[in-house]
């Protein structure tokens, strides 16, 4: 196989292969988003995934293309958001890899970051065993931004580091070695439209905010949504920041809308690593344990100060 795609020497010598796949393909895959409509209908519906979100052609390309590269690089089971059961790639692999193969996808056809997200963990003997266990089990997490730049945050437990791809050679170039949050934030993310169907304590946060410096909180605060989770991670791992998709009144947002294991585990994993902190309002998600592989979690990470006064309104 073609090295490298990124420096080998800041990858654990055994996920060298499949961290190797995993850059290469997310650098085939941004070419493809660069050229928009010239690469085909990418934001065109073509069906539904297991629990009924549409899927888009980019969606079923960008698993299709992971799944093809991870064959023979250590990965014995793949779970994707765009299949309901976990495959067996390689029964003698040691890694279990979950992915959103392509995150934010209602952002494909109006030229908006979109992403890729990926958690692994040991594989257990069982495919079950091997993701339905606590989020503090992944030995690595990142995400592939698609934006501007096309740039990766990766963490193996020890920091979150940052690299941007440096489209004359194809290699992701190392940029920061431990990625660090601010714990204070001026600026908060969430879906504002179902204001109506949030939770007390939400609503509470949301209002302190908006009084600004006129509020408890002393200071204003600037309202940001892209709708794309790859993209609001990677500001707030940049700037600080506090990003909420929890639960509410709608059928079937009991949970929130995120994923545990393939958005939330991954994404908070990242954030503890860079100094902030990640819950589902209550507990920290790293304490978490998925039931089941395509289960929905609320999701509230960001600056330290503001989660901590997130999950106080939450008493
Ligand atoms: O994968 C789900 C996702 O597209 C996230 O990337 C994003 O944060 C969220 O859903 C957007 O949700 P909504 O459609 O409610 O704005």
């Amino acid at each position: 196989m073609p090295m490298p795609a990124i420096d080998p020497s800041l990858i654990p010598e055994d996920m060298r292969p499949m961290i190797h796949a995993l850059c290469a393909t997310s650098i085939r895959l941004s070419g493809i988003i660069a050229r928009g409509p010239l690469a085909g209908k990418l934001g065109a519906g073509v069906g539904e995934n297991s629990d009924g979100d549409q899927q888009k052609a980019l969606d079923v390309m960008a698993d299709e293309m992971f799944e093809a590269a991870l064959k023979g690089t250590g990965v014995k089971y793949y779970a994707s958001e765009e299949q309901e059961e976990v495959l067996t790639l390689d029964d003698g692999g040691r890694y279990a890899l979950a992915t959103d193969p392509l995150d934010g996808s209602s952002n494909i056809d109006v030229n908006v970051t979109i992403g890729t997200i990926f958690s692994i963990f040991e594989a257990a003997d069982d495919a079950s065993a091997s993701f339905l266990r606590p989020a503090r089990d992944q030995i690595c997490a990142g995400y592939i931004a698609y934006g501007p730049q096309t740039l990766m945050a990766i963490t193996f437990g020890s920091g979150t580091m940052l690299f941007v791809l440096e489209p004359e050679t194809g290699e992701f170039v190392p940029v920061e070695k431990a990625m660090k949050l601010p714990e204070a934030a001026k600026e908060f993310s969430i879906n504002a439209s179902n204001r109506r169907h949030w939770t007390q304590p939400v609503l509470a946060y949301v209002e302190e905010n908006e009084r600004g410096k006129d509020g408890s909180k002393g200071k204003d605060m600037n309202f940001r949504w892209v709708g794309s989770l790859v993209a609001e991670t990677h500001r707030i791992l940049t700037r600080g920041g506090t990003f909420l998709y929890p639960s509410d009144a709608r059928q079937g947002y009991e949970n929130g809308r995120l994923r545990m294991v393939y958005e939330v585990a991954p994404m908070a994993f990242l954030v503890e690593q860079a100094g902030g902190k990640a819950t589902d309002g209550v507990k920290p998600i790293m304490d978490l344990t998925a039931e089941e592989l395509h289960e929905r979690r609320p999701f509230v990470f960001g600056s330290s100060e503001e989660v901590d006064r997130i999950a106080e309104l939450h008493g």
